[in-house]
């Protein structure tokens, strides 16, 4: 079982023939909007790879819809609080290449509450896993009650936040993060992804595939699945959730890696977050 503790956006997605400029107006070519996240992504990762998983987050009355959908995926919303303030949410501008740039607004994503966690995390057994990432507050309290309770500590260090991420790294088990917030990382702290002391460190590259630096399981590298990429957004996560799911369910962390990346290379071939999300019966190896 895993609970994520994490962030429940709307995202409005802008398809644009180029990433604007500094001060330019463009127009957009497509319009869409749909449950997003990184938190929610991943929850939704999770329940697509056939693992149990329960979310702890918030959203407003304007996002009770976000709630029932991640209910309609199989996701546990029981702690999924429904405030007095605006739900998350990201403009999300996507070019024809696939690349995209995020604009976020917080929201209820800001308002978690503690006794909210500790009751969600009452429910956790041993061998359960945690999930978490950057988009609400209380991340480092919620890693170091996640460690007091035994659970093993997943963190996704995104968006990237040099304070934050060595706050959280003392609690973290297993840390997922892409080779610029590696670089990032590295330049804040001086260890690279070997010298961590975390057990196992999971480098995703985009098309150059994945690096997994692991105490046990030792280092290796999966290259990346040829696709044509129509929109990477939303693929990080997507790696992270169908990663997690597979550890919980007794894979290695190389036979995880290997169905993570095929899930977030589908993912990358379609337009969208959460409702792009590949299922378990697309994915070779689950
Ligand atoms: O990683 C993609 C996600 O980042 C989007 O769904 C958006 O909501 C932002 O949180």
């Amino acid at each position: 079982m895993i609970f994520n503790f994490g962030s429940i956006n709307i995202d409005y997605f802008y398809s644009v023939p180029r990433l604007p400029e500094k001060g330019e107006t463009l127009a957009a070519e497509e319009f869409a909007m749909g449950l997003g996240g990184k938190g929610a992504n991943m929850s939704v990762a999770v329940a697509r790879a056939g693992t149990q998983i329960c979310h702890v987050g918030a959203v407003g009355e304007d996002g009770r819809w976000t709630k029932e959908t991640l209910r309609k995926d199989g996701v546990d919303v029981e702690f999924v609080k429904v405030l007095d303030k605006p739900t998350g949410h990201a403009v999300i501008n996507r070019d024809k290449d696939g690349e995209n740039t995020i604009i976020l607004f917080p929201g209820a994503n800001e308002q978690q509450d503690e006794d909210v966690l500790a009751e969600a995390l009452l429910q956790a057994k041993q061998g359960d896993f945690f999930l978490m990432q950057n988009e609400t507050n209380l991340g480092t309290h919620a890693a170091h009650l996640a460690r007091d309770y035994g659970l093993t500590v997943a963190y996704v260090a995104a968006p990237f936040d040099a304070e934050a991420v060595q706050t959280v790294l003392p609690y973290a088990d297993i840390l997922i993060l892409n080779e610029v917030e590696m670089a990032q990382l590295q330049k804040a702290n001086g260890q690279s992804a070997s010298e961590l002391s975390v057990d196992l460190v999971v480098v995703t590259k985009g098309s150059k595939g994945c690096s997994v630096f692991g105490k046990e399981s030792g280092d290796f590298h999966l290259p990346a699945h040829p696709i044509e990429a129509v929109d990477t957004t939303g693929a990080g996560d997507t790696f992270a959730g169908y990663f997690l799911a597979c550890l919980d369910r007794g894979f290695d962390p190389r036979k995880s890696a290997e169905i993570a990346n095929m899930a977030a290379a589908i993912m990358a071939t379609r337009k969208g977050t959460a409702d792009a999300i590949p299922y378990a019966s697309e994915v070779v190896g689950l």
